[in-house]
């Protein structure tokens, strides 16, 4: 084949990409050229930890938005890749919460055994993507970082994987400019040792602050105070945390809340979302949308509905992550490949429109995992991504909410089963509040046998 396709991201969309061509390479398909640029110097996307904040070493935003002490913050059976399980990467079951390190480790264990490092350009920056209407190829301009050097390349089809949890979403407040300490976006938290001792605020009410908040608790900062627009989070937390309405001014030491409250603070963590943000791409190839799990104007999730030459993965609000970009991956790989054919524009558009109703209809969590659960389905009826039990992984995802719901600082103590293997995880040899140790080897210590909670 000489078609030629770019795939802009090496995180878990991106290779989940790579993967899919190389897997139907292996069986025998003649497959196009891929070219992966890639900006930070090895692959896993968000999963990459670094110290850095603000920019790196070249002058460039730094991707990261993970923090020391990650651990997953829901179970690792919903998201277990169908082709490579956690048994097969570890060698043995491991518990359903693993930190950062344990995930990245499995991300690139399924890489390296696919063994297509060598389709990535690292620290390759992509500026620019333009298509020509009469051509119809796409123009990527390139920047090697380390060689400072700028390519420019033609393409048949462009793979947008850059991810949207990495340019942060920074209201300001009245009083920010006068605050006596530390006003910091989630992107930037990196170790919550920083926050000991500490009175903390924290804007914001979904997985950053739920998580964050807990991070600062369990390494010993002093309080949590945690303010809302929509409504609080609700959990049964610890005695040193309260939930309270939206901040509305804050002076040099002290935070004003709409109810007519206040609180002494020393430092203040915007926990409030990301942006969608394709500045290389022009506009009229640029995704807009809300961090939903409709995306606006990609037909089946994936094609760009006003080019089906250009694709975005992994552009949905998560519940489903790992298996769902592999999902998205085989069936963008197979409409490149001349096996999924694309309706016209208009049906299309019309497909976007039915998804956005569709998620407008569901009433709660529990419809939302259905939806995207059955998105999943969808999308791995129509390719050979390896079939899987997407009900039972639904299912861990309602006991998991269930668990927060129950203990909030526990619910990572608790074990579900792998829908790939039928095997029931192991607990932990460690509560989730009192594992100060995140490292990949204290984690698989599990103690052989264990049962989990
Ligand atoms: C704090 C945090 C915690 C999370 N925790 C979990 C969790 O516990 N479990 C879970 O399943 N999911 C979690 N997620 C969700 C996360 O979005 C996915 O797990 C996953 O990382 C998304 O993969 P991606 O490839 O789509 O995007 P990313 O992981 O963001 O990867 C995108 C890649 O594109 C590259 N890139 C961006 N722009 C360019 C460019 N212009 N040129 C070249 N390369 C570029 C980046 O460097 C990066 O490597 C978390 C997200 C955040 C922010
Ligand atoms: N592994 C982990 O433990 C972990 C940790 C952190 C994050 N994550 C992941 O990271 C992703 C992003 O999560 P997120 O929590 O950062 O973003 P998010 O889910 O998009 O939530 C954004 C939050 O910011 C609030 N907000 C936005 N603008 C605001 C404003 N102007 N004033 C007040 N509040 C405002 C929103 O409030 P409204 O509800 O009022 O709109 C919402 O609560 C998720 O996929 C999540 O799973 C995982």
């Amino acid at each position: 084949m000489s078609k030629r396709v770019a795939v802009i991201g090496a995180g878990p969309s991106g290779t989940a990409a790579l993967r899919a061509f190389q897997s139907a390479k292996e069986k025998g398909a003649d497959i196009p050229e891929i070219v992966c640029f890639e900006k930070q110097d090895d692959w896993g996307g968000l999963w990459n930890y670094t110290w850095r904040t603000g920019l790196d070493e070249y002058g460039e935003p730094v991707h990261c938005s993970m923090y020391r002490y990650l651990w997953s913050n829901g179970p690792k059976e919903g998201l277990e890749f169908a082709d490579y399980t956690f048994e097969e990467h570890f060698g043995k079951p491991i518990a359903s919460y693993p930190p950062r390190a344990v995930l990245f480790d499995y991300i690139k264990g399924r890489m390296d055994k696919a063994g297509v490092r060598d389709w990535i350009k690292f620290r390759h920056v992509v500026r620019r993507v333009t298509f020509d209407d009469g051509t119809k190829k796409f123009t990527v301009v390139v920047q090697d970082l380390t060689n400072d050097k700028e390519l420019i390349e033609e393409f048949d089809y462009v793979v947008c994987a850059s991810g949207h949890f990495s340019t942060p979403n920074v209201p300001e407040f009245p009083g920010f400019d006068v605050f006596g300490g530390r006003v910091l976006h989630a992107h930037d938290f990196r170790d919550a040792l920083e926050f000991k001792g500490k009175d903390i605020l924290i804007i914001g009410t979904s997985y950053s602050a739920e998580d964050i908040g807990s991070q600062c608790w369990k390494y010993g900062c002093k309080s949590v105070t945690v303010a809302h627009r929509t409504a609080p989070m609700g959990f049964k937390w610890p005695d040193n945390w309260q939930e309270v309405p939206l901040l509305e001014r804050v002076d040099a030491t002290t935070a004003y809340f709409k109810d007519g409250s206040s609180k002494k603070i020393d430092a203040i963590i915007l926990c409030t979302g990301y942006l969608h943000h394709f500045p290389f791409m022009e506009e009229k190839l640029r995704l807009r949308t809300a961090n939903r799990l409709a995306t606006a104007d990609l037909y089946k999730g994936v094609v760009w509905v006003d080019n089906p030459q250009l694709f975005y993965l992994g552009m949905q609000d998560q519940w489903f992550t790992f298996n769902m970009f592999d999902a998205q991956a085989w069936y963008v790989r197979d409409i490149i490949l001349g096996r999924i054919s694309v309706p016209d524009r208009a049906a299309r558009a019309k497909d976007v429109k039915e998804r956005v109703a569709a998620e407008d209809r569901c009433e709660d969590a529990h419809d939302a995992i259905v939806y995207q659960g059955d998105y999943v389905k969808e999308l791995i009826a129509e390719t050979d991504y390896p079939s899987f039990d997407v009900d039972g992984a639904c299912e861990a995802f309602f006991q998991w909410k269930d668990h927060k719901k129950k203990d909030i600082m526990g619910f990572r103590n608790n074990g579900y089963r792998s829908v790939m293997t039928g095997t029931m995880a192991p607990a932990h040899h460690t509560p989730w509040k009192d594992a100060l140790d995140d490292s990949l080897e204290s984690y698989l210590q599990t103690k052989p046998g264990a049962a989990a909670e």
